[in-house]
């Protein structure tokens, strides 16, 4: 009798959290579930609005302290609000075959996917890292759908740009890199001079933290913390985006960027990134420029809070700007406070992307919801 009740009061409970998991808005920070009652489980994340449908690509963490290996793949929601989302299960599979490089319990973060309008292909690229090698190998890779949610094919991963200068690295300071990297390497000027760039000329760069972006004539872009996180690269994508055009710059070098996320705003592109300082919050970082390609310059924290807010971003770290659909300038910051003893249990801050002066700026909310953006 007294089990019977305990059955029905579990299968009652259990209804009515399903129930309850409808939101009409955001509260950074809180347990955030899907539709199925589950914490959602997409870190590092990405998104993509295809078809009046956002979607939103993370990487699905397990529990513990080995959360940090790929045993599963890459998480796929969807939403219709931003607010509820529907698990669409995994886009991206982690491999069984032990002679795969995307084999159970490599690293694969930060998965970002792009909608090509000329092959109507889904292109996903992505952190990896090889397993049982710690963060030494710093590949990305890349991986291919007919549908949005998958499942995605993969194709490769590798170093950038093997045996090729940055277009913005003139013969003079390749020579002054050799000089210095054979004569008296030193850590401090490592970024600023491209030591390590030098370094890694024919084995080709490192790419960790990274995003995509595709600009408004279908551009497309690969943006990744390379040469030991000192420097960024920006990389071309070809026309179907499953590689590289071989066209890169580095920007801000020896800034030590990582959770680089991008937006775009009356023709200036706008790039929100973290300092260096593993899975530990640290003062996030704007910068702005009129190209992608070149001209990039700092413009210091975006954050206006606490002195502690400041210094650590909201306790969390960028992962992508997501541009709000039918919505004039309107862009949530994305980010991840990580808790790198559980990485399942690392929750998501949204906040609206505020401008002032024409610059952006984060402030915290306890809860909000997309009607912010109207009474500007
Ligand atoms: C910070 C990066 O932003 C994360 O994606 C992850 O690579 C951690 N470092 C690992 O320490």
């Amino acid at each position: 009798m007294k089990k019977g009740f305990l059955l029905v009061a579990f299968f009652f409970s259990s209804y009515f959290m399903i129930a309850q998991t409808v939101y009409d808005k955001f509260k950074p920070g809180e347990v955030w579930l899907d539709h199925k009652g589950n914490l959602i489980n997409a870190h590092g994340g990405g998104f993509l609005y295809y078809n009046n449908t956002y979607y939103w690509f993370g990487e699905h963490k397990a529990a513990g302290e080995m959360g940090n290996k790929a045993m599963v793949g890459v998480h796929v929601y969807s939403s219709k609000d931003i607010y509820n989302w529907k698990d669409e299960g995994i886009a991206l599979k982690m491999a069984k075959n032990k002679n795969s490089l995307l084999q159970k319990g490599c690293i694969l973060e930060r998965p970002k996917v792009i909608y090509n309008k000329k092959t109507g292909k889904f292109v996903m690229w992505f952190h990896h890292e090889l397993k049982d090698q710690g963060y030494k190998a710093a590949l990305t890779g890349v991986a291919v759908a007919d549908k949005v949610t998958g499942p995605y094919k993969y194709i490769n991963s590798f170093r950038l740009h093997s045996k090729v200068w940055p277009i913005n690295f003139t013969k003079e300071q390749q020579e002054s890199a050799a000089l210095i990297y054979k004569t008296e390497f030193n850590k401090t000027r490592r970024g600023k001079e491209g030591l390590d760039l030098y370094r890694d000329f024919e084995v080709g760069q490192m790419s960790r933290d990274m995003t995509l972006y595709v600009d408004d004539d279908q551009q497309g872009y690969h943006i990744t913390a390379s040469e030991e996180n000192q420097t960024l690269l920006i990389s071309k994508l070809s026309d179907d985006y499953l590689s590289m055009t071989g066209e890169y710059v580095r920007i801000l070098p020896g800034e030590r960027n990582e959770g680089p996320a991008i937006l775009k705003k009356d023709g200036k592109y706008y790039l929100f990134s973290s300092d260096l300082t593993g899975w530990l919050p640290n003062p996030a970082r704007l910068a702005v420029s009129d190209n992608m390609m070149s001209g990039w310059k700092s413009l210091g924290n975006p954050c206006r809070g606490t002195e502690e807010e400041n210094k650590t971003t909201f306790r969390s770290q960028s992962t992508y700007v997501l541009p709000i659909e039918g919505k004039k300038d309107a862009f949530i910051f994305v980010a991840d406070r990580w808790d790198p003893k559980n990485l399942i249990d690392s929750q998501y801050i949204l906040l609206p992307i505020e401008f002032e002066n024409e610059i952006p700026f984060l402030k915290w909310y306890d809860s909000w919801n997309l009607n912010l953006f109207d009474k500007k």
